[in-house]
């Protein structure tokens, strides 16, 4: 569960993130390729639209997240849900780009690491620890909704190229 510092360093985190996204998403499939260059093969030639997609989609989770507790019975629509459109996109992870499961750890590094990087002295214990509780609840859903493909068990690491 998320707390309510930890929902408030998130979203203070991001208004500062928000500014510099561009270079933060450079510098984050930057450190992602670092760390494990057999991922590169994984994504497009032309990084340009992930880079959008990414940044668009964190940018709904850091909204969401925020979901006032007023709010919780109030009905929403499907694409408006998180808990739905992460399991949809931990499915697709699974089904359609065939990310291996250990990848969510090394991509949790490389979104830590650029967090840190973009952010300096803001990048506090206090917002690190929440950063690592929410990438540790969308690493946990999104594998959930892959664990829903009928075929089970997870592949093996396959490139564009296989
Ligand atoms: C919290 C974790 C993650 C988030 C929020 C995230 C977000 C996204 C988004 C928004 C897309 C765009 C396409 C779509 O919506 O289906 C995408 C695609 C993709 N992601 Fe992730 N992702 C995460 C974890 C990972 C991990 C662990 C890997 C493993 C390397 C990965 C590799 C990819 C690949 C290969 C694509 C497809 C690129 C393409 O074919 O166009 N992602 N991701």
């Amino acid at each position: 569960m998320l707390t309510l510092t930890d929902k408030q360093a998130i979203r203070r985190s991001w208004e500062l993130v928000t500014p510099i996204a561009e270079t933060a998403a450079d510098l984050f499939y930057q450190r992602l390729f670092e760390l494990q260059p057999s991922y590169r093969k994984l994504f497009p030639p032309d990084m340009a639209p992930q880079k959008r997609k990414l940044l668009a989609m964190l940018a709904f989770i850091v909204k969401s997240v925020d979901w006032p507790d007023t709010a919780w019975k109030d009905a929403v629509d499907a694409e408006d849900d998180l808990l739905l459109v992460v399991l949809a996109l931990g499915r697709r992870h699974g089904v359609l780009y065939r990310v291996p499961d250990d990848s969510y750890d090394v991509v949790g590094a490389a979104l830590l690491w650029t967090l840190d990087m973009g952010l300096g002295e803001a990048f506090t214990a206090e917002t690190r620890d929440a950063w690592t509780r929410v990438y540790g609840l969308l690493a946990k859903t999104m594998r959930m909704g892959r664990c829903a493909r009928p075929e089970g068990s997870a592949p093996a690491l396959q490139t564009r190229d296989a």
